[in-house]
């Protein structure tokens, strides 16, 4: 057997201020998520400025608190992991200073992850306290894999033929998948952030009471979410000039409806058609129960959904991808910088 990898993994690309120990990129031992949601609730979305500051009182108290969960000290870790990007400037720098000091401070190996490619490893981590033998742990997801990264910022299909090996298949073309659940949810009054308020008015509503338009689109593998958006906007006004109540719980389930199924059908469609046979599905958006249901549902592929509290930003993510990265060789300098845009069809 080879000696267990110990990771502590740190997380500060947008308004999340995220710590995670794990051990061998799969088990994970803690992960600490001190979230600002409340802070910006009031402006209805990210504030950069009051985000970066918000880090630099979290995150010492975050890594503190994953260390100590972990039953750990800076002294039993092996490799630091730390978003890299894409994400705002300047809450990703919180998080590669508190890491470039505890990798330097212990000399250890560091390594920049890209915060997309954590999501998709969100999928390989399990909880290390929830299983005793080796044989009872979740499998791992098989290659070529047809992976479905749905957040705030990104919705994408992208197809894995191996560890690290990405092809972008298709992507949005105007709003993110959970960009979209945001201003729905703005449009019709709910609070941020949209995705969770959206779920919970649609449990009341009948999702077949507005037909909303489906983008038809060259690439069959990417997607718009604008035209959706417009079709509510649409709908809404005409609720306000004819002075009646808006359906607010129907609104929200022809849209998550829409929003899901369209998702779903095309991350099917390309899976037929690139030959994979396991599905993954990652971001924020991968939270949504209905979209949840609309993977497990179906017996054609095997679905490799995140455990809940992994589907929203974490570090647990973030250390799950370094250990492969760690793996394949990569090593990050104390000179790392923040790369706030960083796609991730740019990763060899
Ligand atoms: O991955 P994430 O935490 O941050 C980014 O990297 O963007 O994703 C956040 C996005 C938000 O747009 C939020 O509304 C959406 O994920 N989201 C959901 C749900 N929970 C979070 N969308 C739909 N249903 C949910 N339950
Ligand atoms: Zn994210």
């Amino acid at each position: 057997m080879p000696v267990p990898l110990r990771i502590l993994a740190i997380e500060s690309s947008c308004d999340e201020t995220a710590a995670a120990v794990l051990e061998n990129g799969r088990a994970l031992h803690s992960s600490v998520i001190a979230t600002q949601i409340d802070l910006h609730a009031q402006y209805g979305g990210v504030f950069p400025e009051v985000a970066s500051r918000q880090h630099i009182l979290t995150i010492y108290g975050v890594v503190d608190q994953a260390l100590k969960q972990a039953h750990m000290t800076p002294q039993d870790v092996d490799l630091v992991a730390v978003t890299q990007g894409p994400g705002l400037a300047g809450s990703l720098v919180v998080g590669l200073n508190m890491a470039k000091a505890i990798a330097q401070a212990r000399g250890i190996p560091l390594v920049g992850v890209n915060h997309l490619e954590g999501h998709i490893y969100s999928a390989w981590v399990y909880d290390a306290d929830r299983y005793g033998s080796a044989d009872a742990i979740p499998a791992e997801p098989q290659f070529p894999l047809l992976a479905l990264l749905a957040s705030g910022g990104h919705t994408e299909l992208i197809l894995i033929s191996g560890h690290l090996q990405y092809q972008l298949l298709g992507r949005t073309q105007d709003d993110a998948a959970g960009e979209a659940f945001d201003k729905v949810a703005r449009l019709l009054g709910l609070p941020y952030p949209g995705g969770p308020s959206i779920q919970k008015s649609a449990e009341g509503g009948d999702p077949d009471a507005f037909k909303f338009p489906r983008a038809r689109l060259d690439n069959p593998w990417d997607f718009s979410f604008s035209g959706i958006k417009t079709a509510v906007l649409r709908t809404v006004k005409g609720y306000e000039e004819a002075g009646k109540a808006l359906p607010v719980a129907d609104i929200a389930a022809s849209f998550q409806y829409t929003a899901v199924d369209t998702l779903a059908s095309k991350t099917f469609a390309a899976a037929r058609h690139f030959g994979a046979k396991q599905l993954l599905v990652a971001g924020g958006v991968s939270a949504n129960r209905a979209l949840r249901a609309a993977f497990t549902g179906q017996t054609e592929f095997t679905v490799h959904i995140p455990q809940f509290s992994l589907c929203t930003d974490n570090a647990a993510m973030i250390g799950a991808a370094g250990y492969y990265r760690f793996m394949a060789g990569q090593r990050s300098q104390l000179d790392l910088d923040a790369l706030p845009v960083w796609p991730l069809s740019s990763l060899a």
